[in-house]
């Protein structure tokens, strides 16, 4: 498929990007296990080198079944292009390296994913960048924190793993107003249930490793362009707008558009940063997102009955679940995502740290991982885990405070999933007691 543009969600889900094997009519997109590709002759591959004509060089910078998920979730996204990492991580570092120089900083929700709290708050620190933490429900605060020095203002759509939801559309009029690009991390709702570029951002990043490719086996991530962002108007972005000295003096906003941003991506940031999805990787990816749309339905439909369910249960003291009439982010989703809350919530009980570890002790369908939005529920305890790095503090703000447990719902019979947490409560609530 080419252009799509009347398309609805499920038959691009399936078909965006991809086009029988012009060698063979293979129907299933191949996998093109391949580092490098023949060159027609010495002017096609000074051509390429030169990016005066798209086509394959090196599987480094694109590989053509990488290439036809990467056109899958620009469609999907409603974006321009799109350019495939090797992981989640990846992807926000992908995101901020054409924007960022030393001394520069992004403005960044308090409500993250904790190993991007980490990322944000130390890691980016040794090349010279910074994050500011600011509540985005605090609009002047989000104000407040923007200087000259600012270059991107990051969030998630439903964050991980509190379920709060960010009012994107505020988020982006302040990014607007102050000439900055938004960069949404859509992780955890995924195209079907939020697109963010609709509400505002600039580019949004996932992590191809939860929902998309819906079944715990890849390990990837993608930055999706939404093309709108003139970076050229405040001479900030010297990278995109300015003679690139790492790409022999090329002008990519001026030459490539609203393709600036991902042609940037994969001329420099793939070839210098090598952050590379695989081939395979990018294929079970595909295969997932096919599915996307049944997946997340039910997703939704389950997470709604148990969340219901564990806030009536006498040992749980807040579930956080935005798609519960009790939750404060209620109203919001309804504007932001619509189509449901996802399946991702926490689970807070009366009974604390010791009654949250029990719990998760005795789960028997749920499995204890580090990971979320798989086909199977998941369950963890962030404060010990995936929120450890973060102080007390920050474990509060990003919704991981030590009673509380991560619950990642997935398809199978709810009433299973409800008498697996009923028999790891009463567990739980025995222990405490004793
Ligand atoms: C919301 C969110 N963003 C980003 C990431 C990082 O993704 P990856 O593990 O693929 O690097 C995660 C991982 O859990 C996540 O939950």
């Amino acid at each position: 498929m080419t252009d799509t543009p009347s398309y609805g969600f499920d038959t691009l889900q399936v078909h965006a990007g991809a086009r029988p094997d012009p060698a063979t009519g293979a129907r299933q997109t191949p996998i093109y296990q391949t580092t490098a590709y023949v060159f027609r002759d010495a002017e096609h591959a000074a051509a390429l080198f030169n990016l005066q004509e798209v086509g394959f060089i090196y599987s480094r910078l694109t590989n053509p079944t990488v290439a036809v998920l990467q056109e899958r979730m620009a469609t999907l996204e409603g974006g321009a292009g799109a350019v495939c990492c090797s992981s989640g991580h990846g992807a926000q570092i992908m995101a901020l390296f054409p924007l960022m120089a030393p001394g520069c900083n992004v403005v960044v929700s308090t409500r993250l994913y904790g190993g991007t709290v980490t990322q944000f708050s130390q890691t980016i620190r040794r090349f010279g960048w910074s994050a500011k933490f600011v509540d985005f429900d605090d609009e002047d605060a989000v104000r407040a924190a923007i200087d000259d020095d600012t270059r991107a203002i990051f969030c998630e759509s439903i964050a991980n793993p509190g379920g709060y939801i960010t009012d994107l559309d505020a988020i982006g009029k302040i990014a607007d107003d102050a000439g900055l690009p938004l960069i949404v991390d859509n992780t955890s709702a995924t195209p079907y249930l939020c697109r963010p570029i609709e509400h505002g951002a600039t580019l949004v990043v996932h992590s191809l490793t939860k929902f998309l490719t819906g079944n715990g086996t890849v390990t990837g991530g993608v930055v999706v362009d939404s093309g709108k962002f003139d970076w050229s108007a405040s001479g900030k972005f010297p990278s995109l707008s300015e003679p690139e000295p790492a790409y022999h003096g090329l002008k990519f906003h001026e030459t490539f558009g609203p393709l600036a941003f991902t042609f940037h991506g994969i001329a420099i940031g793939l070839r210098d940063l090598g952050m590379t999805l695989n081939p395979q990787a990018a294929h079970y990816t595909l295969m997932g997102i096919e599915t996307l749309s049944l997946r997340m339905r039910k997703h939704c439909e389950n997470a709604e009955r148990v969340a219901g369910w564990l806030e009536g249960h006498e040992a749980v003291k807040a579930v956080t679940y935005a798609g519960l009439p009790s939750s404060p982010w209620h109203d919001r989703m309804s504007r932001i995502c619509p189509k449901g809350a996802g399946g991702i919530f926490t689970v807070a009980l009366r009974d604390g740290y010791e009654a949250c570890v029990k719990f998760v002790d005795s789960l028997e369908l749920f499995s204890h991982v580090a990971n979320l939005g798989d086909t199977r529920s998941l369950v963890i305890h962030s404060a010990s885990t995936t929120h450890r790095q973060l102080t007390p503090e920050q474990q509060e703000a990003a919704g991981a405070a030590p009673d509380v447990v991560r619950i990642s719902i997935g398809i199978e019979d709810a009433d299973d999933l409800i008498r697996d947490l009923d028999q790891a409560l009463a567990k739980s609530a025995r222990s405490a007691a004793a």
